[in-house]
């Protein structure tokens, strides 16, 4: 049987939720992952280092006793964030970064950011504390198509931040476009980008062709595979370190998905490294899952890597149709499918 041992993985974007959503996911991460980059759409969002820190104490209660699971927490900007809890947020150990929401870009969104320029000032402040921004980039314009929106936030907005704020280490999350990687190839070093496990193994017609899917909903939303999945794909696979995993697992109840207004977000915790093997071995590139998964994250947020080692070995197994979530059910990506690769435990 075909083996693989890699370093443990650490997730750079990671959905928990609150309360028993969370305790109902937060083993799945555990499991398989050293760190977990966590965001902060909650509702409220945690716009301070105290709700931080709470919430980083509400995790780690979650977590069984032998767990070495750490969660890294992040600010949620808004408008009226301040330079003063910039400086909080840069000396508290729990907290590794500030996410930045165009206002109604996606789920939990309201408080996020109107107008950039309002926040200059405290990405200034970002800049000299050398602590990251982690970008979701889409404009949210009604009169730009939502296929759209990633690319003409990349030349309205992003050109211009990189060019405002050169020192500033960025993170493009979840990136779904060829303009994306195209861009992250030509910026410096301090710009990297996340790649979820769904925009790599699936495009629009999976969401779209016989029947509209809304387990495959999630934004950005999935786009077409020539140019842009089969780009995500070269990128994670190509063993630039400016690309490294990002699950962007977002679990949602099943009634909230299949609905007439069904939410956006694909949970991939239950299966996370298990969904990049498939994706990396698909294309003959297994030996580069390693520095993707384990490597080029922890290297850009200036951690340590992993010590421990998991291994993966070459045996099919079927997604289970739906999981637990807080007394209600998720529904998994790849849900009802087969796997090509097992975590061992
Ligand atoms: O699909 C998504 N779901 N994209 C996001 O940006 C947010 C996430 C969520 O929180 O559900
Ligand atoms: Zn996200």
């Amino acid at each position: 049987m075909e083996k693989i041992t890699l370093t443990k993985p650490d997730d750079w974007h990671l959905h928990l939720r609150g309360g028993d959503a969370m305790k109902s996911v937060v083993g799945m991460s555990a499991l398989q992952m050293g760190r977990g980059v966590i965001m902060p759409n909650l509702s409220p969002p945690i716009v301070s280092v105290s709700q931080a820190i709470a919430y980083h104490s509400e995790i780690m209660s979650a977590l069984s006793p032998a767990s070495v699971f750490n969660p890294l927490m992040v600010l949620y900007l808004t408008d009226s964030t301040t330079k003063k809890e910039v400086i909080a947020a840069s000396n508290a150990q729990e907290v590794h970064a500030v996410k930045l929401y165009p206002a109604g870009a996606t789920t939990n969104s309201e408080s996020g950011v109107t107008n950039l320029l309002n926040t200059y000032p405290v990405l200034e402040q970002m800049q000299k504390e050398d602590l990251p921004l982690l970008i979701h980039g889409e404009v949210t314009d009604n009169d730009i198509d939502i296929f759209d929106r990633e690319k003409v936030f990349i030349d309205r907005t992003l050109s211009r931040l990189v060019k405002d704020f050169p020192g500033l280490r960025m993170v493009l999350e979840h990136i779904t476009t060829k303009d994306a990687v195209d861009f992250i190839n030509d910026s410096h070093n301090n710009i990297a980008a996340t790649i979820t496990p769904h925009h790599l193994l699936a495009n629009r017609n999976d969401m779209l062709v016989g029947g509209i899917k809304p387990h495959f909903y999630c934004l950005p939303v999935l786009k077409r595979r020539t140019p842009h999945q089969d780009s995500l794909i070269r990128a994670a696979t190509s063993g630039s370190s400016k690309f490294f995993l990002g699950t962007d697992s977002a679990p949602h109840e099943k009634h909230q998905k299949e609905s007439a207004c069904g939410c956006a977000g694909v949970f991939s915790a239950h299966a996370a490294i298990e969904l990049y093997a498939e994706a990396f071995d698909r294309v003959g590139k297994i030996e580069m899952l390693e520095g993707f998964a384990s490597f080029f994250g922890p290297d850009f947020y200036h951690l340590p890597r992993n010590e421990e080692k998991i291994t993966l070995e070459k045996s099919k197994w079927r997604v289970p149709d739906s999981y637990n979530f807080s007394g209600s059910h998720v529904t998994p990506f790849f849900s009802g499918k087969e796997l090509s690769w097992s975590l061992l435990v």
